[in-house]
């Protein structure tokens, strides 16, 4: 079955082509991150607008590069939501136009769980169930998959998402947005020094929840009146990093151990972070669980994972039943 995923909720405008849910016969993103990064950070507006200019190109272009047309498409599978709601309509109604004149099946896809799938885009796919976890600039959220379709969530943010402590952290220090990779670049030369500068809230917490907003507070009253020059910001880069990284691995091997899950899922933006990508190797290294992440690039928003998950959940609606929804939770 081949199915063109389209996603855009938020700055990228993405749109790939997957044949049975694992094999990315394309994959094309168009991003206005660089005009998000001159005003430090996303403007709604701003990103719709964008988003209207490149859907048309990018759905083509990813026809084009798997060298099919619309009638090798068996559906269209699109993003609903959570998102920003401008950004999401233009996704949702763009499928809709497709699926109507093009006479194919629709299939709504949650962003959240469209994230979790990046891990079948691969060889080996994992085995169910899985405890996995969503790090996103929006959404930190652990959860329980006893099967495709059932998702449990067991843990998730009070406050900030992670990826959002280090958006909003890397503005405090100056580095550009979006602050993730900022601070990941800004850490490097410190990682093998100890790293206890920073709060890590929540963690002697017998829940699974997370809260990131201390964070942000303790690097504001440390850094605040200071004149930071570049090895100071790197430092601080790397403190933030670690308490951040420490706190996810810690609680969520904590869940591992609880729920004995056969595959442990690390998925969304922050999944691209190197130090947890490491921390959870070497962690998990010891439990008996298979770890699986995807490739850097497929953790950040795109189109794959997103047919993906419509190829695994395969629910398809009538066009007209289709509607964005902003709100929409992992479990929805
Ligand atoms: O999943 P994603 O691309 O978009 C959302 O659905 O939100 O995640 C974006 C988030 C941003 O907060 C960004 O700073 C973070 O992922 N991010 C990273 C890295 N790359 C992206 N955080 C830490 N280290 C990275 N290498
Ligand atoms: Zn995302």
């Amino acid at each position: 079955m081949i199915i063109l995923g389209i996603e855009t909720s938020c700055d990228e405008t993405a749109a790939a082509i997957i044949e049975d849910g694992t094999n990315v016969l394309s994959s094309v993103i168009a991003s206005s991150q660089k005009m998000h990064a001159i005003t430090g950070g996303i403007i709604p507006e701003q990103a719709a607008r964008q988003q209207l200019k490149s859907i048309i190109s990018v759905t083509q272009t990813s026809l084009n590069e798997a060298k099919l047309s619309e009638k090798d498409i068996d559906a269209v599978a699109v993003t609903v939501g959570p998102g920003l709601i401008g950004s999401l309509l233009v996704g949702v109604e763009t499928a809709k136009t497709l699926s109507w004149v093009w006479d194919k099946q629709i299939i709504p896809v949650n962003h959240l769980v469209g994230h979790l799938y990046a891990n079948w885009l691969g060889d080996t796919q994992p085995t169910l169930p899985a405890v996995g976890l969503v790090v996103s600039g929006g959404h930190t959220d652990l959860i329980y998959m006893k099967d495709h379709g059932q998702i449990e969530l067991i843990g998730s943010t009070r406050d900030d998402a992670a990826g959002e402590a280090f958006d909003k952290t890397a503005r405090l220090l100056g580095l550009p947005y979006p602050g993730g990779p900022s601070i990941a670049l800004a850490s490097q030369q410190y990682l093998d020094q100890k790293l206890n500068l920073f709060p890590r809230p929540l963690l002697d917490d017998k829940s699974f929840d997370f809260s990131f907003s201390g964070l942000k507070t303790a690097v504001l009253r440390e850094v605040q009146n200071k004149d930071l020059n570049q090895s100071d910001k790197n430092r601080y880069a790397a403190e933030i990093q670690e308490a951040i990284v420490d706190v996810l691995v810690t609680k969520t091997t904590r869940a591992i151990d609880k729920y004995s899950p056969k595959s442990f899922l690390l998925a969304g933006g922050v999944a691209a972070n190197s130090r947890l990508r490491e921390k959870f190797e070497e962690k998990l290294d010891k439990m008996n669980v298979e770890f699986f992440v995807p490739s850097p690039e497929l953790c950040t928003d795109n189109a794959a994972y997103i047919a993906s998950c419509a190829y695994f959940n395969n629910n398809p609606v009538s066009w007209s039943e289709i509607d964005a929804n902003p709100e929409l939770t992992i479990t929805d």
